[in-house]
């Protein structure tokens, strides 16, 4: 089937924008179902019509006199830019989960609300990606595609790529908010391991359903043979792994962040890696993302290890989660702009 049947990508016209129309800005093209809920309400919707990060510039220019922005987790989105908007802004939905790309204090004290997009269909995706990771870790299932397509292959052998089970191991859940509990679902009902977690709250819900024990990070990060990142980026989250946390590990332990690139000390993980002081690791956040390293100068580079698989933060990126985000960021701005609360507010 053509791509463009699958993927239903807006294609905005442009629309000459009058008073009495409200207007949101959209920076970049993504699954319509939102966009169409917009344009529904009457809305003048624009755009910005290239598939990359819209230049800082021209975001400036275009936020202004709109009544509500949907930005991407890519966009920046501080005071210059809300001040660029003017007073009318009422509203910035982001199309993300996370929101550590807003300044939510600037947004407040202009009496802007800020908005994310929480939804089962987005937890259950970053679920099975973090569970994608994990197998192919354990599995060694990129190497082993490489060799195969590689045409190494001669015959079967007791030794080739032998990996480890998921069964019967513990999960280590680090922030058991949604996606964590998916995440935690998973394992202990998919594929039969042991669920630890730490969390600054008990979760009841996790310890009644999959006999989840609560423990401090120090302990979870010396019992688990999976530890699972699944914590907003905040201040107090920043670095939350870093070389101490690396060598509480097992050394045939792994470690998996879907969750935000800075939650883990980078080069603390390279050096780990290099000591073989854990077993791998599977990435889909980067600390200087877009950049996949952030410092060479170590000669350290994290695709150079066959026990690392990187994925370039798609964790949410199904058709069913982004059209679900798409249309929750909608949700948002059609309620603000209406004078109703925020569904889903940033906090
Ligand atoms: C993606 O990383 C998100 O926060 O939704
Ligand atoms: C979740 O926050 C993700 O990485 O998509």
């Amino acid at each position: 089937m053509p791509l463009k049947f699958l993927l239903p990508w807006s294609r905005p016209k442009a629309r000459p924008k009058t008073k009495s129309r409200k207007s949101v800005y959209v920076t970049r093209r993504f699954p319509d179902s939102g966009i169409l809920a917009l344009k529904k309400k009457g809305y003048a919707v624009e755009v910005y019509p290239e598939d990359q990060i819209i230049p800082r510039k021209l975001l400036l220019q275009k936020v202004r006199g709109v009544d509500a922005l949907l930005s991407l987790l890519t966009d920046r989105i501080d005071d210059e830019v809300l001040k660029a908007a003017g007073p009318q802004l009422k509203i910035v939905a982001n199309y993300a989960v996370g929101f550590d790309n807003v300044d939510v204090a600037a947004a407040k004290k202009r009496g802007i609300v800020v908005t994310n997009t929480p939804s089962d269909k987005v937890n259950e995706a970053v679920a099975e990606h973090t569970f994608a990771l994990m197998i192919s870790l354990a599995r060694r299932i990129p190497e082993a595609d490489v060799f195969s397509k590689g045409k190494k292959y001669t015959g079967w052998s007791p030794n080739n790529f032998i990996g480890t089970d998921l069964y019967g191991k513990t999960l280590g859940i680090i922030g058991a908010g949604r996606i964590g509990a998916a995440a935690a679902r998973r394992g202990v009902k998919g594929f039969g391991m042991r669920l630890v977690y730490s969390d600054m709250h008990a979760c009841p819900q996790i310890e009644k359903e999959l006999g989840a024990k609560r423990l401090t990070m120090e302990k979870l990060l010396q019992t688990s043979d999976f530890v699972s990142l699944h914590v907003p980026l905040l201040p107090s989250t920043r670095h939350l792994i870093s070389i101490d946390e690396l060598t509480l590990m097992k050394k045939t332990a792994f470690i998996i962040n879907t969750a935000r690139g800075p939650v883990v000390d980078e080069k603390a993980l390279l050096r780990a890696l290099k000591t073989k002081r854990i077993a791998g690791a599977g990435i889909d956040v980067f600390e200087c993302e877009p950049a996949i390293d952030c410092d060479l100068t170590d000669n350290l580079e994290l695709r150079s290890f066959p026990n690392v698989i990187l994925t370039p933060h798609i964790a949410s990126a199904t058709i069913e989660a982004r059209q679900a985000m798409s249309l929750v960021a909608a949700q948002n701005i059609i309620a603000v702009l209406s004078g109703n609360p925020a569904l889903n507010p940033a906090k």
